[in-house]
């Protein structure tokens, strides 16, 4: 199936819509912002969200991670589910309240098969914002964390978006951990090989190396990548306009 143009798929990193230094810490303001900035650009969007400090303070505490594993006690599933679920009730409320009409999609089966295609578009072509977000799968001998970057990968899979959004807590893709100096304007995934990036501190899904490994695979699905400032308002209004200079850009593989 061809590309549909004009999906966005948009992640809104834990880092942005959380603090993720304090335990279970919204930040509704950002939340808001977001939604607003959402619930104003005429595009059809499809929204993923990360576990910030909910999902991954749970996650982190079981030892449940991204690699398939047993987990001791089973309660901590259902505790980071539990966290995953009540940051998402936010965020439902905040885009519904921003005039869109959320459609939760969880757990989220890693299939991409026809049916999935035909379930997203008709919730689109209804009116609907398909949210997703990082969860707690189960797999061959126990269980793991399917990333809400992850997820932006089957999403773009099966929809091949022309465009996808991360929105994360800094301009952009900076050339070392230390991010300072200039942003890569343009990221060329060759860069990979010495790419060195830090993780924080309640992160069980890889921080910013493994964002731009899948946003590499996202790229040669032939949708653009977009790393913007999820803090600024009107750089994500911009990006979701279709400007690409106002972050880092991985241009998709045509
Ligand atoms: N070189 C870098 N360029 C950009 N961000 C970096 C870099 N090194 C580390 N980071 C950090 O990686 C984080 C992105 O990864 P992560 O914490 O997993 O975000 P998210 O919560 O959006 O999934 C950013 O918050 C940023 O502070
Ligand atoms: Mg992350």
């Amino acid at each position: 199936m061809d590309g549909v143009s004009d999906i966005v798929v948009v992640k809104l990193g834990g880092s942005v819509i959380t603090n993720k230094d304090t335990p279970c810490s919204l930040r509704a303001d950002v939340v808001d912002s977001l939604s607003n900035v959402l619930g104003r650009s005429p595009l059809k969007k499809v929204v993923v969200h990360g576990g910030g400090s909910f999902g991954h303070y749970y996650a982190k505490k079981a030892g449940i991670s991204t690699s398939c594993g047993p987990v001791e006690d089973i309660d901590d599933v259902f505790l980071t589910r539990e966290a995953m679920f009540e940051l998402n009730k936010h965020l439902l409320r905040s885009l519904h309240a921003h005039g869109l009409h959320p459609y939760v999609i969880s757990p989220f089966v890693e299939s991409r098969d026809e049916y999935l295609v035909d379930f997203f578009l008709n919730l689109l072509g209804s009116g609907f914002t398909p949210v997703l977000f990082g969860d707690v799968i189960p797999c061959k001998g126990g269980f793991k964390v399917i990333s809400g970057d992850d997820i932006s990968y089957l999403v773009c899979s099966i929809l091949k978006p022309s465009r996808m959004i991360f929105c994360i807590d800094v301009d952009g893709v900076y050339p070392s951990s230390k991010m300072d100096g200039a942003i890569i304007s343009e990221f060329d995934c060759k860069m990979l090989r010495n790419f060195v990036g830090s993780n924080k501190k309640f992160d069980v899904t890889g921080g910013i190396r493994r964002k731009l490994e899948i946003a590499c695979k996202i790229a040669s699905l032939g949708t653009d990548v977009l790393f913007v400032n999820g803090f600024k308002p009107d750089v994500v209004l911009k990006a979701l306009n279709g400007l690409y200079d106002v972050g880092t850009c991985i241009r998709g593989k045509r």
